[in-house]
């Protein structure tokens, strides 16, 4: 594997959930692939979980790992070619990202979207150009539109805890104070899309998201319709997608806090779990009853990261 950003790039889902489990059970299992090789992990944003899965993945496998703050202690980057670079950013990413590559084996990126320009983001441009000039195979650790390890993870989690063969697994958005990206839900619909789940995305209208990641999902406006008899509840905010119209594009459209899963939306449920990627804002996505309660699976999904990040750089690793 030389690229991770999508559910197509980790091939047969079956497959890869029982290595995920072969990982899990035996997580220092094959520290020889990694022996003498180095990650490169570059963060432009804040992280908490990926930050710290990833390189416990990565050191599992037996690893040197680098961790690079784009924006603390390296050269402020300019992303846009053909500008006059008389401004406050010393380096090109055209030239960052080659000199980087020459210090590592693979390379992890995470670059939030802008969220003002949806051509841009949905472009992929920054990580698409790890990929072309880094000379390196190159990683999701979430992008402007994706965030793969995460929906990996998400999935481990559910398979570890369906009762049923074919789980209802609804993806709800919630208020936010915030603007933020679609990656997260992005992702979860590509993934539940390829698993084997009667899956039900449930928003506002007006924050649609890209078609190509609602797939076959089906979509319900009533949120209430949608959770009943939901197995899992996968709550996130995103802003507006600009499907419908482009000019709204990272916009806040809505702050219904009717949308916040209480006790009473997790009663609608078929005894349903309660799923976040995490960070969440109390209050706003969920109440603390729901989320401290023991149908919460917010911490199992954040221990899963570690396990989705070792089965994607093994994968690498295997592939080098
Ligand atoms: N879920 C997630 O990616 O968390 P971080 O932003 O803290 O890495």
């Amino acid at each position: 594997m030389r690229t991770f950003f999508n559910v197509e790039d980790i091939g047969d889902l079956n497959k890869a959930l029982s290595e995920a489990k072969e990982v899990k059970a035996n997580r220092f299992g094959f520290q020889g692939l990694g022996k003498n090789k180095t990650l490169l992990m570059i963060f432009f944003n804040n992280s908490l979980r990926t930050r710290l899965s990833t390189q416990k993945a990565a050191m599992n496998l037996g690893m040197n790992v680098i961790v690079l703050d784009v924006n603390a202690g390296a050269w402020k980057l300019e992303t846009e070619r053909g500008v006059i670079m008389d401004g406050d950013k010393s380096e090109h990413l055209l030239e960052a990202i080659p000199v980087m590559g020459c210090y590592c084996d693979v390379i992890g990126v995470r670059s939030f979207a802008g969220l003002s320009d949806r051509e841009y983001d949905y472009a992929e441009t920054i990580v698409n150009q790890f990929v072309k000039y880094s000379g390196r195979p190159v990683f999701a650790m979430e992008t402007a539109t994706v965030h793969p390890l995460q929906a990996f993870a998400d999935l481990i989690t559910i398979e570890e805890h369906k009762k049923n063969s074919r789980p209802k697994v609804v993806l709800t958005w919630a208020p936010h104070c915030r603007a933020l990206p679609q990656a997260v839900p992005n992702s979860f619909a590509q993934w539940m899309n390829a698993a084997d789940v009667d899956f039900v995305i449930t928003q506002p209208h007006g924050y649609e998201l890209d078609p190509k990641f609602v797939g076959s999902a089906r979509v319900e406006y009533d949120q209430k319709k949608a959770l009943e008899g939901a197995d899992f509840v996968y709550a996130k905010n995103w802003s507006c997608p600009g499907v419908e119209n482009a000019s709204d594009y990272g916009k806040i459209l809505s702050k219904d806090m009717s949308w916040t899963i209480d006790a009473e939306h997790m009663s609608w449920t078929n005894d349903g779990y309660f799923m976040h990627c995490l960070p969440v804002r109390r209050g706003l996505i969920v109440t603390d009853d729901v989320i401290e309660s023991d149908h919460s699976l917010v911490i199992p999904e954040a221990a899963n990261r570690e396990i989705s990040a070792e089965v994607v750089i093994k994968r690498i690793l295997e592939s080098l």
